[in-house]
């Protein structure tokens, strides 16, 4: 028996990952202030979300959700925000065309600063420290001040958040969304890249559909959905302090939304069925991700499904799998026969990030760009072979040329992860990296697509 729901009834429930601040009073002053302000997205932007999603769980559509590990206060410019929007936006395109379906955008962005931790401390030599939690909690400098939780950070987050989903607003909207000129960057992409040549035949297929509809008359001028975009954003919902906050009754429903962003996740370490995370996650009506990482076993997925989607609404639910390219093969299968047999409504995405991390041998933690495509290859053939959707990726990367993950197009090597290592936490793709992930889970697509029965009249009318 689940008791009644509250935006705080989190707080009688045990909880992980929670930081220690030394001032409970500033503390509760800050989330007082932060529940007077404005909310940062609309309910209604959140069901529209859900029913995007929805389709994708009935397997006409593809999910692309990404962005920063952990968004930072240093980083935050309206160059990083455009160079990760381009990339993301050529991303979406090359999977819209090969797919044939849809592509629902969702970033980890505007939102995305708490970090849970493998470790409460961190040690360097003999000096060990609270560890850094992400800049909504304290700073990542290896002293003890910088960390420190400070309720502050909650405020300059939220307003951190504003700006760029205003930005980000601006830009789907306000014309840097335009078709036209996102093709235009992948053909310099490609023209830059000596080894780029291996997708230009899927490039040159876009070009002529887009000549062709030129030649109907269906360009920006004349199609609206040709010059602006949906963009919706997410965070992993980890303080919920700040959550809690944010959660507001919408007035059209009278339900509880989570305000903070447009879909929030669940982390693999917060997933605990009788934890705070849980218990506040199912009182709120977003689209919600779950991570599900090789200790999550098939019957305690049924009870969270039970927790969070009581009654099976489509779209509400985004399985996010996190396997690693060597345990997928042993784990997704009876999560996914398990699901499927119980009649379940989900969105099944694939993480190939958080399952694939190594130390190289120069010490920076890494990810090589073969591990995660082989993840993600083998994520989409047990979908295949079990006949069901693989409705996603999820990915952690950046639009800027960085050097943190190993491999790729430009070979990035162990010797050159010292060159451009910036990330607050995980290593991310780059932007040539995130790119040639798209046209090689675009190569899958097209092979599924080649599998599937056409969409029919409805379906076609629906996506509309
Ligand atoms: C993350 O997405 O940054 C993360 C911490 O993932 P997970 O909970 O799957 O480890
Ligand atoms: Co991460």
């Amino acid at each position: 028996m689940t008791t009644a729901w509250t935006p705080d009834s989190w707080r009688n429930k045990p909880i992980t990952q929670v930081p220690d601040y030394p001032d409970a009073a500033r503390l509760k002053d800050v989330e007082a202030q932060l529940a007077g302000y404005p909310p940062l997205v609309f309910a209604g932007e959140a069901r529209k979300l859900k029913r995007k999603l929805a389709r994708v769980s009935e397997g006409k559509g593809f999910l692309l959700q990404g962005g920063d590990c952990a968004e930072s206060f240093q980083e935050h410019s309206a160059d990083n925000i455009r160079d990760f929007f381009r990339v993301f936006l050529q991303m979406a395109v090359v999977l819209t065309f090969a797919g044939g379906q849809p592509v629902v955008k969702v970033g980890r962005i505007a939102g995305q600063f708490a970090k849970p931790r493998s470790s409460g401390t961190e040690k360097i030599g003999d000096v060990e420290l609270p560890s850094y939690r992400g800049d909504i909690i304290n700073d990542i400098n290896f002293n003890p001040e910088s960390r420190i939780p400070d309720p502050e950070r909650q405020i300059m987050a939220y307003r951190q958040s504003a700006a760029t989903l205003n930005l980000l607003r601006a830009f789907a909207m306000g014309g840097y969304a335009n078709l036209e000129h996102v093709h235009k960057w992948t053909l310099g992409f490609l023209k830059d890249s000596a080894a780029g040549a291996k997708y230009q035949a899927l490039a040159d297929r876009i070009s002529e559909a887009m000549g062709f509809m030129r030649a109907c008359g269906i360009n920006a001028d004349t199609a609206p959905q040709l010059r602006s975009t949906e963009f919706f954003t997410s965070h992993e919902a980890l303080l919920l302090g700040y959550e809690q906050a944010l959660t507001r009754v919408d007035s059209t429903s009278g339900d509880w939304y989570a305000t903070s962003g447009h879909m929030i996740w669940i982390g693999d370490r917060t997933r605990q069925p009788d934890g705070a995370h849980i218990e506040f996650c199912r009182g709120v009506k977003n689209p919600i991700g779950l991570k599900c990482g090789p200790s999550l076993k098939a019957d305690e997925l049924i009870q969270l499904i039970d927790l969070l989607n009581p009654e099976n609404e489509a779209g509400r639910l985004t399985l996010i799998a996190r396997f690693g390219h060597d345990k997928v093969e042993d784990h997704l299968p009876a999560l996914i026969r398990k699901v499927k047999a119980e009649g379940r409504s989900v969105v099944w995405s694939c993480d190939p990030m958080h399952g694939n991390t190594i130390k190289a041998s120069s010490g920076y933690k890494t990810r090589p760009f073969d591990m995660i495509m082989t993840e993600v290859r083998r994520f989409m053939d047990i979908h295949q072979a079990e006949g069901t959707h693989a409705g996603g990726v999820h990915v952690e990367m950046t639009g800027k040329n960085v050097t943190e993950c190993t491999g790729g197009l430009q070979a990035v090597s162990d010797a050159d992860l010292k060159d451009r290592y910036h990330t607050f936490c995980d290593p991310r793709l780059n932007a040539d990296q995130a790119l040639e992930l798209a046209f090689l889970v675009a190569q899958e697509l097209k092979e599924e697509q080649a599998l599937r029965p056409k969409l029919d009249d409805e379906s076609i009318e629906a996506a509309e």
